[in-house]
């Protein structure tokens, strides 16, 4: 009686011991097989977007570069007006070419990217107007602080190896 009983709990533990095992290798064989493909998928879009996100941030520091002067020359109104010229072209690719339908935040980002791009722009055209300095500085806070709250969302950290000295992004 007692034999029977301890080899029915023997078969049970082994039971129990083999459905783990089972489902566990199961598991793992199918986190792979999905692991493998999507990494390969963002890879492609990776390499692609960080290298328009490397020509929206060359536009970006120039812009970022004269933001501390004075007064703006024709020379220095011509890099604001050329940046977001650029800078609205490259924005367009991102949300054409790099939408994220499943993520709204990003795609939000996205879209304030652009317009604070076009804000500048509209700046630009008018120069010649009282303010129109503060404004165009104004602006490159704006679509600064775009990035960073992308990148945050995201998990990137850019800085500050990326902007040595850049201590305030708008965003903690
Ligand atoms: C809507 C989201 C979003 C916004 C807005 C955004 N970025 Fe990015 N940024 C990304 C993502 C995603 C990556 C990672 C790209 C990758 O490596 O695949 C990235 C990466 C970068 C990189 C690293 C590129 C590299 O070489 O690896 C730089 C530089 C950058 N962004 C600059 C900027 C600047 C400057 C702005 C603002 C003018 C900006 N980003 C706005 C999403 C965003």
């Amino acid at each position: 009686m007692e034999g029977e009983k301890a080899l029915r709990s023997k078969i049970l533990l082994m039971c129990i011991f083999s459905i783990a095992i089972f489902s566990l290798s199961e598991d793992r064989f199918c986190l792979c097989a999905e692991e493998n493909t999507q990494v390969e998928g963002e890879k492609e879009e990776k390499s692609e977007l960080a290298k328009l996100m490397k020509e929206i941030d060359k536009n970006y520091k120039a812009t970022e570069e004269i933001s501390g002067y004075y007064n703006y020359k024709e020379k220095e109104w011509k890099i604001i007006g050329d940046a977001s010229v650029n800078l609205i072209n490259l924005c367009k690719i991102a949300l054409k070419k790099f939408a994220r339908p499943d993520d709204e935040k990003y795609q939000k980002l996205n879209r304030m990217m652009l317009e604070e791009s076009e804000k500048m722009h509209e700046v630009y055209e008018r120069r010649e107007q009282v303010g129109a300095l503060e404004d165009a500085q104004w602006q490159v806070r704006r679509l600064r602080q775009t990035c960073a709250l992308c990148h945050k969302h995201l998990g990137i950290h850019l800085y500050p190896n990326l902007y040595p000295g850049h201590k305030d992004w708008g965003v903690k």
